[in-house]
């Protein structure tokens, strides 16, 4: 054997509880950008690209996607210390002028949404606004604002629906809950 076990992940989010959340946000953005030509949804690699693919299907207002990914260093708690976020893939096109939509999977300390926040604030879009699935109240470290968010979680690590655990588990349905050992 090789390789750490696989802890078995225990459903949190069920995927009809996801979908009916996905629908209600879509509808909220749909209202907030009326009448907007030039809306840009920016999804965050890795973790945001089904959440993304959901949501972008379930809006009327016209818009494109873009993709940026960003990683942090050591850690595989993602973002061990404040500075460590790094840019490892920019979006294609500019967003001067344009209205942006962060699609991001998760908000834990908020480090990562703040840096992406500075990032595409600096590019002069016409607004930024920031939408993500899940968040973690109790990890907060920053304050960061999440204009669209699915749902509030406890301190725990959660998988499926994007959210992976070691590239694991990315395609589960719901949004489970593993226990991975110490
Ligand atoms: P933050 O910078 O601490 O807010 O970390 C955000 C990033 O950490 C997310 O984009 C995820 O990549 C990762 N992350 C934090 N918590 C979890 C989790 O419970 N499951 C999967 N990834 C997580």
């Amino acid at each position: 054997m090789t390789g750490p076990a696989n802890p078995a992940p225990e459903p949190l989010i069920s995927a009809a509880r996801i979908a009916a959340r996905v629908d209600e946000l879509a509808a909220e953005i749909d209202v907030q950008y009326a009448g907007v030509d030039d809306l840009v949804l920016i999804g965050v690699l890795k973790g945001s690209f089904i959440f993304l693919a959901d949501l972008s299907r379930r809006l009327t207002v016209p818009h494109r996607i873009e993709f940026i990914a960003v990683s942090s260093y050591g850690d595989a708690e993602s973002t061990a210390h404040p500075g460590d976020v790094r840019l490892i893939m920019d979006i294609r096109h500019r967003v001067y002028g344009s209205h942006v939509l962060l699609v991001e999977d998760i908000v834990d300390t908020g480090h990562t949404i703040a840096y992406l926040q500075r990032l595409l604030a600096a590019r002069g879009p016409a607004s930024l606004r920031t939408c993500a699935l899940v968040r973690k109240p109790e990890r907060a470290e920053v304050e960061v604002p999440v204009d669209y968010l699915g749902f509030d979680i406890p301190d725990v690590w959660v998988v499926g629906y994007g959210l992976d655990w070691a590239e694991r588990y990315r395609t589960l349905p719901d949004i489970c809950v593993v226990h991975p050992e110490p």
